[in-house]
């Protein structure tokens, strides 16, 4: 009998693996990669804030996936005011989720970027597919205050020109970069 319940119990655990796998899998292969900003594009984005004077500012993360990169800016610097968006809400519950236990004060939150206010926002973070750019350079320029600052992570924009660029992995052939834009 109690081998049996074991066998219910194991049975029971391996199906709600087998269904929580399926979900981040659909999830993954519909909604696209969460692929998070590597260490070195990370220690990147924190030495400019620090030379920019940046490291109290507004700053948003345009689609922040599990917010692993959101998180790890707000350790570094806990003055960091920063507003985090992805449009996919699983992704949002779980980078909430991500805070909540690392006790990071982030403001998270389901929206697509395109119905976000970024009219405060001092730097705007993004590492996002190619073929969203083009729009959102346009309303990033329509919306942005004068001086705020994109870093934007290999994906760049069509026809706004960088004021920076930094090579990620310098010294490598086809390095990923950063691309610094002001308004
Ligand atoms: C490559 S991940 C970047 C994660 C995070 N910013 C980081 O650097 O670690 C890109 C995320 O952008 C989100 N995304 C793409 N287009 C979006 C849109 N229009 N609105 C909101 N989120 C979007 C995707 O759902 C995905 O989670």
């Amino acid at each position: 009998m109690s081998l049996l319940i074991i066998a219910i119990i194991a049975a029971a655990i391996i199906f709600a693996v087998l269904i929580i796998y399926f979900i981040f899998f659909f999830n993954f292969v519909f909604l696209g990669h969460n692929l998070p900003t590597g260490k070195e594009a990370q220690g990147l984005v924190e030495k400019f804030l620090v030379s920019n004077g940046k490291t109290n500012a507004n700053f948003i993360d345009l689609g922040c996936a599990t917010g692993i990169f959101s998180c790890a800016l707000k350790e570094r610097f806990p003055n960091l005011n920063i507003t985090a968006a992805d449009k996919d809400c699983l992704r949002i519950l779980l980078a909430k989720l991500r805070a909540k236990l690392l006790k990071r004060d982030v403001n998270f939150i389901t929206k697509n970027i395109f119905a976000l206010d970024v009219s405060r926002a001092d730097v705007v973070y993004t590492y996002l597919w190619y073929s969203v750019m083009p729009p959102l350079e346009k309303k990033l320029l329509a919306e942005l205050k004068p001086g705020a600052i994109v870093i934007a992570n290999e994906s760049f924009f069509p026809t706004w020109r960088p004021v920076k660029v930094i090579d990620i992995y310098p010294g490598k052939n086809n390095s990923e970069r950063l691309f610094i834009y002001k308004k």
